[in-house]
């Protein structure tokens, strides 16, 4: 039996948690605070004098806060009436009853992922209580942005892609193999390209995200593409009734913009190399760590494609479309994603999200945030094995498809971590390294 580590935490003065709530979440809150400002005049227009009231409370809420935050204050109760505010607080009390002091449950003393998910959350309270613009997504200029500038590596993909959709049906098994392969490799490297580590700033693609492939080769820690690639197809059941038979493979997305566009471009070619019947997207249901897929990204996205101003792109965005409309594809949002728990919690917590998983032959878990969660955001040797790191979460067989930008790493060779640290200081946080982890669920 293995003892399980303390979770990170802002406490340990100089770790990079520590710092991030420092400076990085401040910045942030900056951020979202000028870009309601920003849009003043818009919300005047829309709402009259009301708009410029809810604007005007929004940023004092959030001005509070980033206060609380910057002198470690108790983290509050939250205050708006939302399908998750009784489990929010609920999970307060607990820390508070362990902790046996409230004020020990501060922004600085209580474990990172728990602090930094609440923040997010406390954005969308902020703007829940003021009606008019309750819907207001602050994060959604960014993520258009961070679309649009990446518009030259997603032509590359989507002609990449209209030359392998061409010649299938004459593709060996080497050749799919292949292509699978680098296909699963673009979208673990779009993961890169994330808004809430840049605090907004430089995340776009602007190399060929194929041709890098070759050169990043060494950055990848653990690859176990060949474990992803049997598990699906040992998935394959021909010969049964299409329904029993079919193959599915669930997403659980993180950022919208390049990232996003990466996995849908893996999605269409599991689906139209008929390695999957379906895949089954998982994006979160309120913005959330800056540049995540909500259904509106998700949507916007697919509609931004259909009509891009190059041949293949809007092929494919037509594809993408039809793809939802048969069935093939489909988005799923579960408040689960949005709370601060581990996913070792997912059955007790959320047992019908669990159940849906389940129903997947393989699970892919997209980014740095999910990793934390699959492995709890602990202080892990970095040479225990992943399936100990995941405690017993395994609905279906899982890969973790992550940059890495956390102090968060397991699965590696004794040693590996250290030689790594030595080297190279920023390794866990820099996203230049990446792993590809497999777990195929069954319990050790
Ligand atoms: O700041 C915390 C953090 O989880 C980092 O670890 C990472 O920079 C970012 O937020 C989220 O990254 P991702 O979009 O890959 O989940
Ligand atoms: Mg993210």
């Amino acid at each position: 039996v293995h003892g399980v580590p303390p979770s990170l935490s802002a406490k340990v003065v100089g770790s990079f948690a520590y710092l991030t709530v420092r400076d990085r979440l401040p910045t942030i809150l900056t951020k979202v605070i000028d870009t309601i400002h920003r849009n003043k005049n818009k919300f005047f227009e829309e709402y009259g004098e009301e708009g410029i009231q809810a604007e005007k409370q929004t940023i004092g809420l959030l001005s509070k806060m980033r206060n609380e935050l910057q002198t470690d204050k108790p983290v509050l109760e939250l205050t708006d009436s939302l399908q998750d505010t009784e489990c929010w607080n609920q999970y307060l009390q607990r820390q508070q009853k362990m902790h046996g002091d409230e004020d020990s449950v501060s922004w600085f003393k209580s474990p990172w992922l728990y602090v930094e998910c609440y923040m997010y959350r406390r954005v969308h309270e902020a703007l829940w209580l003021n009606p008019p613009i309750s819907d207001y997504d602050v994060f959604n200029e960014g993520k258009t942005q961070s679309f649009f500038e990446s518009q030259q590596a997603m032509i590359t993909l989507c002609t990449y892609l209209e030359g392998v959709n061409k010649n299938m049906e004459e593709l060996s098994k080497n050749e799919l193999h292949e292509h699978f392969n680098k296909l699963l490799q673009v979208s673990l490297w779009g993961n890169k390209c994330d808004l809430s580590i840049s605090a907004g700033q430089d995340n776009s693609q602007k190399t060929s995200p194929i041709d890098s492939l070759n050169s990043l080769q060494p950055f990848i820690l653990v690859n176990d593409s060949n474990m992803v690639w049997s598990t699906l197809l040992s998935a394959q059941r021909p010969g049964q009734s299409e329904k029993t038979a079919a193959v599915r493979v669930d997403i659980v997305l993180d950022n919208s913009g390049f990232e996003l566009f990466t996995d849908l471009v893996l999605a269409d070619f599991l689906v139209s190399s008929h390695l999957a019947n379906e895949v089954h997207f998982h994006g979160k249901s309120i913005p959330w760590f800056v540049s995540d897929v909500t259904a509106n990204d998700f949507q916007w996205t697919i509609r931004q494609t259909t009509a891009a101003n190059h041949k293949w792109m809007s092929k494919t965005g037509v594809q993408w479309k039809s793809h939802l409309k048969e069935g093939a594809w489909s988005y799923h949002d579960h408040p689960f994603w949005t709370t601060p728990h581990e996913f070792c919690d997912m059955e007790a917590d959320a047992p019908d999200l669990y159940a849906t998983l389940q129903g997947a032959d393989l699970v892919l878990f997209k980014g740095d945030l999910n990793y934390r969660k699959l492995t709890g955001d602990r202080e892990w040797d970095h040479a225990v094995g992943f399936d100990t790191a995941l405690r017993g979460f395994g609905p279906a067989p899982l890969c973790s498809l992550r940059t890495l930008k956390a102090n968060v790493q397991v699965g590696l060779q004794p040693g590996q971590g250290e030689k790594l640290g030595s080297q190279d200081p920023d390794w866990m946080t820099s996203s230049k390294y990446a792993v590809i982890q497999f777990s195929s669920s069954k319990c050790e």
